[in-house]
């Protein structure tokens, strides 16, 4: 078994093995748009309808489930705040991490693989034993023949609606324009597993889900082990069939699915920090002329949307969302629709300072130490950030607070 995540912090893989933080706060009513909105809102001038949708999707993200639910008979979490906590409900993750697997050859004729006849790509650490010794499922382990072992850190979920809006057209046009230092950013195109159609990928590490219907569908099988009409098959606890009466309940659970998708999509996205860290708006500006920018564009714009609150909005994610190859020393061997291993969605920077953890696995524990792994299309600009003295290096993380 090679892991090529040498430096996770194994303090933090062990909170994940023992278990999961929850809680969170819940969020306050929406605010006026004057008013910095507190982490956890709905994004402001809502109507009357979308904010009831908002409350009633808040309840059922942070609704835990059980065997009469349909959860398990393996999974992660027992409701989706277990993850997504950091800062508010929604946020990202406190102590859990996930664990993908994969191999080449052996298993499917030699060709990549996710592992199905043994359990499948996401390790379910959980199981129905935990409330009943005697029940015949165990929780999973990472499968014998195990090539490549990717842990993931969860993503927040502040502002995914406004990601969401922005239009196809304008994510893929940065892959026709040549960026400086041989950038060249590529979309992760996706089949919807509900609609069959081929979409732009913009959520998860490799921007390897195209819409909150689809992921809040996805996080539901493969987090909690439940199905929808989306996902309507239940994930084989390590590849072996289920028990007879191992899982009773009657599924899919589409209105759950509604649901999370109403309480992401009006998540309101991370105000700036308030009152403005000393140096932030320098750090800003060396941050640009360091060409971070190439990758983390500042500002996208959403397109025309029914909903009014996130028709044509700035929506400041400091993002590209597309993948860039980021060298051998974040390569997880992964594969994820389009994405290789070495290629990775420029991670959102927003709301970075609620954060704890950095990098898709988690193994960096400072915005500052998440650059010096940068490789690859990124090494040029690491190169410019090696160069920094101390006051730089201040006003720079001083930015970083400001997210
Ligand atoms: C056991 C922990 C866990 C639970 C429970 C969980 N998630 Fe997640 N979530 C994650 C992790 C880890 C990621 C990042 C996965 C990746 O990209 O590899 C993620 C990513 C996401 C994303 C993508 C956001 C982005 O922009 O990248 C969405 C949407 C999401 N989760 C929704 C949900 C919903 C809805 C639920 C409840 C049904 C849920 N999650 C439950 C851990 C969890
Ligand atoms: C070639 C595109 C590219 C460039 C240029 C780039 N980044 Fe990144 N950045 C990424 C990608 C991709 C990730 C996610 C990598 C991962 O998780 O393995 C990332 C992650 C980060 C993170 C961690 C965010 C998180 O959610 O964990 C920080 C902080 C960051 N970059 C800052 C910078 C700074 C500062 C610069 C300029 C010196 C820079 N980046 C230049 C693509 C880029």
């Amino acid at each position: 078994m090679k892991s090529p995540n040498r430096r996770f912090p194994l303090a933090l893989l062990a909170a994940a093995l023992g278990g999961c933080g929850g809680g969170g706060s819940s969020g306050e009513s929406p605010t006026t748009s004057t008013v910095p909105v507190s982490l956890g809102s709905a994004i402001p001038a809502l109507t009357a309808t979308q904010s009831a949708d908002f409350q009633a999707g808040l309840v059922a993200f942070r609704t835990d489930e059980d065997a009469g639910d349909g959860l398990g008979p393996v999974f992660n979490g027992t409701s989706c705040v277990q993850c997504h906590a950091a800062g508010a409900v929604g946020g990202a993750g406190l102590d859990l991490v996930l664990t993908r697997v994969s191999r080449i050859g052996a298993y499917e004729k030699g060709a990549y693989s996710d592992l199905p006849s043994v359990g499948g790509a996401v390790i379910q650490r959980r199981s129905l034993q935990e409330f009943d010794p005697k029940f015949p499922v165990a929780p999973e382990v990472i499968p014998t023949g195990t090539q490549f072992v990717s842990h993931r850190i969860t993503t927040p979920l502040f502002g995914a609606g406004l990601i969401e809006a922005i239009s196809a057209d304008t994510i893929l046009a940065r892959t026709k324009t040549a960026q400086p230092d041989g950038i060249k950013g590529v979309a992760n195109m996706i089949v919807n597993a509900e609609t069959g159609k081929t979409e732009v990928g913009r959520f998860g590490w490799k921007s390897q889900l195209a819409s909150l219907r689809v992921f809040a569908a996805d996080a539901y099988l493969n987090e909690m082990g439940i199905t929808t009409s989306i996902f309507p098959v239940e994930n084989l606890p390590q590849g072996k069939p289920i028990p007879a009466g191992a899982d009773p309940v009657a599924e899919p659970e589409d209105n759950a699915v509604e649901e999370f998708v109403n309480f992401m999509r009006f998540l309101a996205p991370p105000a700036r920090v308030q009152p403005t860290p000393i140096g932030a708006e320098r750090g800003e500006e060396i941050f640009r002329n360091m060409r971070c920018t190439s990758c983390h564009v500042p500002e996208m714009k959403t397109g025309t949307n029914s909903v009014t609150a996130l028709s044509q909005q700035a929506v400041r994610l400091y993002s590209d969302l597309l993948l860039h190859r980021m060298g051998s020393g974040l390569n997880d061997g992964v594969q994820q629709e389009m994405a290789k291993g070495d290629q990775w969605r420029t991670a959102p920077l927003w709301g970075l300072s609620k954060r704890r953890f950095f990098l898709h696995d988690g193994r960096a524990n400072s915005p500052m130490e998440a650059v010096l792994q940068h490789g690859g299309e990124a090494s040029a600009a690491r190169e410019r950030f090696m160069k920094l003295n101390a006051q730089d290096r201040k006003d720079l993380k001083a930015f970083f607070d400001s997210l």
